[in-house]
């Protein structure tokens, strides 16, 4: 008898985590054809080359962040790096977002907002600011460092494993994440997200489990 499919194909070791939800949730802030292209394509591609990259690899046997912070300054393992951190920094935009998210915190955010930044209002303009300002390709993030919240931009595929910071949220500024809908316009996505995508639950979760 011969066997199935599925235990002769040897399982990859980085899979592409699922969307937490539908591909048209983010209408019309972000439309469905974004989502397919930028999750279908892009994000998948950002998995399937990692995995041909560690095939046969130490990294193979790794979790997806341990391949980041392993990695980052090793001059041969570049493009392995390159493609986790993709990999890591989509699946956690996703999540970054959700419909009828953005606007106003909940409590225990809004206070480390209010005493990180002085306010909401300021917040906004802070990330709207570093969203749009990154020169290029990047990520906007908002994040828990030293007892305070903080705005930073990385360029690229650049992320904040390998430091102290943690991650609350981020926002992906590449093209590809806007242009079909925004086309040039990337402070109108910016500020769409900000407004109405931002997912302040996740924040709290990750909040709630920094290290500082
Ligand atoms: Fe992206």
């Amino acid at each position: 008898m011969a066997m199935p499919n599925a235990i002769l194909t040897k399982v990859k070791p980085i899979t592409l985590s699922p969307l937490p939800w539908a591909d048209n949730a983010l209408e019309p802030f972000i439309s469905k054809n974004t989502i397919s292209f930028h999750y279908g394509k892009h994000h998948q591609t950002y998995v399937d080359r990692l995995n041909e990259l560690i095939a046969g690899k130490p990294e193979a046997d790794m979790p997806l962040e341990d391949i980041v912070r392993s990695t980052v300054g090793d001059p041969k393992k570049v493009e392995i790096l390159h493609n986790a951190q993709q990999t890591w920094n989509h699946t956690f935009y996703w999540n970054s977002l959700r419909p009828n998210g953005g606007g106003k915190p909940p409590r225990e955010i809004a206070e480390k907002i209010e005493s990180s930044f002085g306010g909401y209002d300021a917040f906004k303009k802070t990330f709207a600011e570093a969203a749009v300002g990154q020169f290029g390709s990047g990520w906007a993030w908002l994040i828990a460092e030293g007892g305070k919240l903080k705005v930073v931009a990385t360029p690229d595929g650049e992320d904040l494993l390998p430091t102290s910071a943690t991650p609350l949220l981020t926002l992906d500024v590449w093209e590809h994440a806007y242009y079909l809908d925004y086309q040039n316009r990337r402070k109108d996505y910016v500020v769409a997200a900000i407004d109405s995508l931002l997912n302040w639950e996740f924040a709290t979760q990750n909040l709630s489990r920094r290290s500082d």
